[in-house]
């Protein structure tokens, strides 16, 4: 009996509450409408002399990722052109990527543009350049060769000018040898060759020319010979006969592929 009257109070409470316009049940909890949902807030201000944590940004690891991502050699190249941590870039005019024939058998690797290179966009065509090309003449090799035993491909460990032709420094090399080795893996050579100190210092770890000149090596899982450079030996004339020797060093050894 009891609980059919509170039954009946209740509802009368209730329609009550509807003459006078309700519209909604009550919860038992309130509800504040006026706060502002959770993820609708404002994200929290750091304190003004909290420390600022920095991220770390290593540019061989860069390098390393943008050059691993590279599956022809045009793209290497916009890699090495978006590639943001060289500071030598901002001074340079141009990327000098290479020249010669991709499918050559011999991959040259120098050490960086000059000026002459710069204004051009290609590798070794100043006076050093000059030289080179005749040294390679010497043994019936020439970049504009189409034949793979006569071609050649020639690239520089760095791809800009650095300021007045300095040598590039042991942190600008280091960011330039992932895009190097991913270079020799896609053009693919025989046998390559290292001119100078600056790509001994990079892919060999190595310098000392005078000593590592001459000398058949391994790198990049390819035959590698390290010889001195055009500039070096328009310096010193004399060592022309060291470089004569190496340069008949890399044709037997194309001659033993060819036939073999
Ligand atoms: N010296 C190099 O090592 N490379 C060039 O391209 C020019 C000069």
């Amino acid at each position: 009996m009891e609980s059919a009257l509170e039954y009946h109070t209740a509802r009368a409470l209730l329609e009550w509450q509807v003459d006078l316009g309700a519209t909604e049940a009550i919860l038992d909890a309130p509800v504040n409408r006026y706060d502002v949902p959770e993820k609708r807030k404002a994200p929290e201000q750091p304190a003004a002399d909290a420390p600022i944590r920095k991220v770390e940004i290593d540019p061989v690891e860069v390098a390393q990722q943008m050059a691993k991502s590279a599956s022809s050699l045009d793209e290497l190249q916009a890699a090495l052109a978006q590639y943001p941590h060289c500071s030598i870039k901002n001074g340079a005019r141009s990327l000098v990527f290479s020249d010669g024939h991709a499918a050559a058998r011999v991959m040259i690797i120098g050490e960086a543009p000059e000026r002459e290179e710069d204004r051009i966009g290609k590798p070794f065509v100043g006076r050093v350049g000059q030289l080179l090309d005749r040294m390679l003449a010497a043994i019936d090799m020439d970049r504009t060769a189409q034949t793979e035993e006569q071609a050649v491909y020639l690239a520089n460990v760095m791809p800009w000018r650095p300021p007045q032709s300095r040598d590039p420094l042991p942190d600008e090399i280091a960011m330039m040898m992932p895009f190097v080795q991913r270079h020799v893996e896609l053009v693919d050579p025989d046998f390559l060759i290292l001119m100078g100190n600056i790509p001994c210092q990079g892919v060999l770890k190595q310098r000392g020319i005078t000593r590592l000149r001459g000398t058949w090596v391994e790198a990049f899982g390819k035959p590698c010979l390290p010889m001195f450079h055009p500039s070096h030996l328009l310096r010193n004339p004399n060592a022309k006969r060291e470089a004569w020797a190496d340069l008949l060093s890399l044709k037997a050894r194309i001659n033993s592929a060819v036939s073999s």
